[in-house]
């Protein structure tokens, strides 16, 4: 297998893809080497957040070399955008899910491998839209991180939803039920967002220490609306550990602890500049 990296993967190697911008913010990508691949195993290193489309686009570029030397492209990308929107909700909507997984595929994409993908159940292997995924977990990291943490003092792991049931699994801990209001407009018209309404259990957390763990972080509500209830219910101390920090949003870390949680920790799946200030996990090197 032959690596090709970009700058946005330099961590998982030394990139040989060069992306460059014009004046008027449109991307450029060579790749120098490009006839050295010619038939040859390969595995693109990108990431795709932050700036999606930006990234998406790039990658498009990539695959539009790439492809016209080798039919064996395989994309590992640790955080997989676009994969919230995973089904039709309301008529007439897109399902980004599914567009972005076809059109990796149509560019030549055999295999995506990335982490804690959202429209997925657990790690393991997948196909959506055609495309073949292989979805890791940073499950083990985070629990992991969590023992450390607590040392010798016991604690719970919890997840606030059923889609994150399986971090939890290895650890005997416990799933939330959340519910969501319809998706709606926010204040200026152009964002879009479905409110939490609430996260609940029945579980006694009453003087306990709780991990709460998640796919993604992204506005925070979830992790805020969870510590509140939980903190309702006499919990103790509480850490919440995600593999996606997206942090989508102004003072998400802040808002998070100040509903009463004592460590935030993620994965380096995305890098970006509020990440440098939170506790990060590195993702073991493919
Ligand atoms: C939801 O289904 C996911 O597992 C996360 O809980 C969710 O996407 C987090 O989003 P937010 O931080 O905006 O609540």
């Amino acid at each position: 297998m032959q690596k090709l990296v970009t700058p946005y993967c330099s961590d998982f190697g030394k990139p040989n893809i060069v992306i460059k911008h014009f004046p008027d913010t449109e991307s450029y990508v060579q790749i120098p080497n490009i006839k050295s691949f010619k038939n040859k195993k390969i595995t693109i290193y990108h990431r795709l957040y932050p700036e999606p489309d930006k990234r998406i686009f790039e990658l498009l570029l990539i695959l539009s070399l790439v492809k016209k030397q080798t039919k064996n492209i395989e994309l590992f990308t640790p955080y997989l955008p676009y994969a919230k929107q995973d089904k039709e909700n309301k008529k007439g909507e897109a399902v980004s899910a599914d567009i972005l997984c076809k059109l990796l595929k149509s560019y030549g994409v055999k295999k995506l491998i990335s982490y804690d993908c959202h429209f997925l159940p657990r790690a393991g292997s997948f196909k959506r839209s055609g495309l073949n995924i292989d979805n890791q977990s940073a499950s083990k990291i985070l629990y992991t991180y969590a023992e450390k943490y607590f040392g010798r003092e016991k604690f719970l792991v919890i997840s606030p939803d059923e889609g994150a049931s399986y971090f939890t699994e290895n650890a005997q801990g416990h799933t939330m039920k959340k519910k969501r209001k319809e998706s709606q407009e926010t204040g200026n018209h152009t964002e879009i967002y479905a409110h939490i309404d609430q996260v609940e259990c029945d579980i006694d957390v009453k003087g306990k220490n709780l991990c709460i763990l998640d796919d993604v972080i992204s506005t925070g509500s979830t992790m805020m609306k969870t510590i509140e209830h939980l903190r309702k219910k006499g919990a103790k101390k509480i850490i919440v550990g995600a593999t996606h920090g997206v942090f989508a949003g102004i003072d998400i870390k802040k808002r998070i602890l100040k509903c009463g949680c004592s460590q935030i920790f993620i994965t380096d799946s995305i890098l970006s500049e509020h990440n440098k200030k939170i506790k990060t996990l590195k993702l073991p090197k493919q």
